[in-house]
């Protein structure tokens, strides 16, 4: 968890490369149903270009199949859901059917002071690599360093949907973490997003790890 820019997707690429867990990314989730074209799609889009959260039952019944389809023998990685106390209550209860249970939740803390640079900064690739203009720069300007495609920026990665997006994380989102950490069961490790990436990916693998002894 975290708010937009944190990091979450770049941290989730470099934890699967080390512990093997399938990474399951809400917005990734939406933004292929956007591609595809379908009315669905259509739907998700109007609310993800104004920085709004989608509607939670949309949002409950997307991630209750992505996370049924998962490899839950590898393990879940979780990125961008829950993200209303709504949807963590719909999580527990499809954990408690299913006879499993979460680890941990990640909190990748950042002031929302560099929230805006991140953001209008990213670049990626459809290739799923990664970029920012300043703090991870492609070899040569927008182009990819992996497989030399064009890069692209995100639709609602402009300064005025990051804010919006930005006030529903304070909103909405925040609120989960005090409900993990109020109910006792679910360890919340909070890292610190604002250290360089490979920093950042050293502190959440030793909490990660800490967790497993
Ligand atoms: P989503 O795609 O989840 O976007 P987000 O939460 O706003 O997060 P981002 O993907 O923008 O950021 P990130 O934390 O992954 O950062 P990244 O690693 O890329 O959601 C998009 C939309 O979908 C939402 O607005 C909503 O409409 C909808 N949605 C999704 N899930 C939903 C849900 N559960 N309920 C309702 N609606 C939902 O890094 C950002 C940039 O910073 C990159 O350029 C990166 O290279 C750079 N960077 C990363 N780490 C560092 C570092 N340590 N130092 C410097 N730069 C860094």
């Amino acid at each position: 968890m975290g708010p937009p820019g944190a990091g979450k997707g770049t941290q989730a690429k470099k934890l699967v490369e080390k512990f093997g867990m399938t990474h399951l990314s809400s917005g990734d989730i939406f933004r292929a149903e956007k591609s595809s074209g379908s009315d669905l799609g259509k739907q998700l889009a109007q609310y993800m270009l104004a920085g709004k959260l989608v509607p939670d039952e949309i949002v409950v019944e997307m991630m209750a199949k992505a996370i049924a389809d998962g490899d839950a023998e590898a393990g879940l990685m979780l990125d961008g859901f829950p993200r209303t106390v709504a949807q963590a209550k719909a999580l527990d209860e499809q954990l408690a059917a299913a006879g499993s249970e979460m680890d941990a939740v990640v909190s990748i803390v950042v002031p929302d002071s560099e929230i805006v640079g991140r953001i209008t900064g990213r670049r990626s690739c459809s290739c799923g690599q990664a970029y920012h203009v300043m703090f991870i720069p492609p070899k040569v300007e927008d182009v990819c360093d992996v497989c030399g495609a064009k890069l692209t920026q995100r639709a609602d990665d402009t300064e005025e949907v990051v804010k919006e997006r930005l006030e529903a994380y304070h909103a909405q989102t925040k609120p989960v973490i005090d409900y993990y950490s109020s109910c006792g069961e679910v360890r919340v490790l909070e890292v610190d997003g604002s250290k360089t990436p490979d920093e950042v990916s050293e502190d959440l693998a030793a909490a990660l790890n800490a967790l497993q002894q």
